[in-house]
């Protein structure tokens, strides 16, 4: 089965990885003139010359990043089967269709405005109570395209920086941690859901998960399950799919945005899960059996953003796991992640500790069950 991959960065690499041992093939697609997947058939189309060369080596389409035009995936779809399908890229690329569809199946959000002009913004900040997170609608990752207001008298400024057509206006979340739900929906509707993770974010950019939770009640779990369940089959859903939550004091959930792919909070999964994501999303769209999603051990993921560290050193550390995604190093980028396993939370924290004194400019990790 040779799979074709829209976007080709360090996803798709780690796909194509999870993939060969099933005899699986990679052709990436990318539009961008920076592929960085160093792996596979990659096709550079910058110019939307090389689509039906593309399309012509391929069983069957996936995506690695969901920022693509509609169109290119709905005309993909009329030639080669596509999962998750052109509806699910069309909701998840833009945060006003995800909350409309939120709303419908029942799923609690942050209070929220939708505003198309400054004077809009400025009224809806009013209205909300700061502080408040305006956000891009389409187009965002890593915290880009947002802004924080603390006053309405911020808001004109905050507009001209974030410079976009439509701007969603969230309630500031008050949040005891973000949590993250991942699940995979089979061809035949089977579903599979991962223990949640808590996500330690820094300026917007995810820094540490860590996944199964000590603290966790299992009817949250059970509610974040109905959740995701609910959008997998409202979307006839077939992939992995990422739910990203606030979790608040009384221990409810508010759903902060989804992404219609594999995910960094899932990256513990790779050496901590009996089935990693990566392998769960492609065994989906083959119409394969879905693997055990259990947790083997507690996990954390620490990414490493901007600078690399010793690689040695990191090695050195027992239990770790070093996947690094061949870029050069860049102020803000993600360069690798390294999956720490441990009996326990206590032991875990102490190796989390240790990893990230060896990386240069990480933040202290801080978890809400300390
Ligand atoms: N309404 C909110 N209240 C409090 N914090 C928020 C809110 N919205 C976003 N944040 C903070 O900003 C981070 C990034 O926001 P969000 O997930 O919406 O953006 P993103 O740029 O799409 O991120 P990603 O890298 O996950 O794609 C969140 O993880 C959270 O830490
Ligand atoms: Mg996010």
């Amino acid at each position: 089965m040779n799979i074709g991959v829209l976007g080709a960065g360090q996803l798709g690499r780690m796909l194509a990885l999870a993939g060969y041992p099933l005899a699986n093939r990679f052709t990436f697609l990318d539009t961008t003139g920076h592929p960085s997947a160093g792996i596979g058939d990659v096709m550079i189309d910058t110019d939307r010359k090389h689509l039906e060369a593309f399309l012509e080596k391929v069983d069957l389409v996936t995506y690695e990043f969901e920022h693509l035009p509609v169109s290119l995936v709905q005309a993909i779809e009329e030639v080669k089967p596509v999962y998750p399908s052109s509806e699910a890229i069309r909701v998840c690329q833009n945060r006003a269709e995800e909350k409309a569809l939120f709303d419908r199946l029942g799923i609690p959000t942050p209070a929220y405005r939708l505003v198309a002009h400054a004077d809009e913004l400025e009224a809806a900040v009013r209205e909300l109570g700061c502080p408040v997170v305006a956000k891009s609608v389409t187009e965002g990752y890593d915290g880009k395209g947002q802004a924080v207001i603390r006053d309405p008298a911020e808001a004109a400024e905050a507009w001209r920086a974030i410079n976009h057509p439509q701007l969603i206006v969230e309630a500031f979340v008050d949040f005891e941690r973000e949590v993250s739900i991942i699940a995979v929906r089979g061809r035949d509707g089977e579903v599979a859901f991962y223990p949640m993770a808590e996500n330690q974010h820094v300026d917007g950019i995810l820094r540490y998960s860590i996944a199964p939770l000590p603290d966790l009640a299992e009817s949250v779990q059970q509610t974040a399950d109905g959740y995701i369940r609910a959008l997998l089959d409202e979307l006839d859903y077939v992939g992995v799919l990422t739910l990203e939550l606030f979790q608040c004091a009384d221990g409810s959930l508010l759903a902060n945005e989804m992404a219609p792919r594999v995910h960094n909070s899932g990256h513990w999964s790779i050496d901590g899960a009996v089935t990693s994501q990566f392998e769960n999303h492609l065994r989906a769209i083959q119409g394969l059996p879905l693997g055990d999603t259990t947790a083997r051990m507690p996990t954390c993921m620490v990414n490493v953003i901007g600078r690399e560290g010793e690689p040695a050193a990191i090695l050195a550390l027992p239990d770790a796991h070093l996947h690094r995604y061949d870029k050069s190093e860049r102020a803000g980028r993600k360069l690798a992640h390294v999956n720490l396993l441990a009996p326990t939370h206590e032991a875990l924290l102490e190796r989390v500790r240790a990893c990230a004194a060896l990386l240069p400019d990480a933040p202290a990790p801080r978890f809400s069950f300390e």
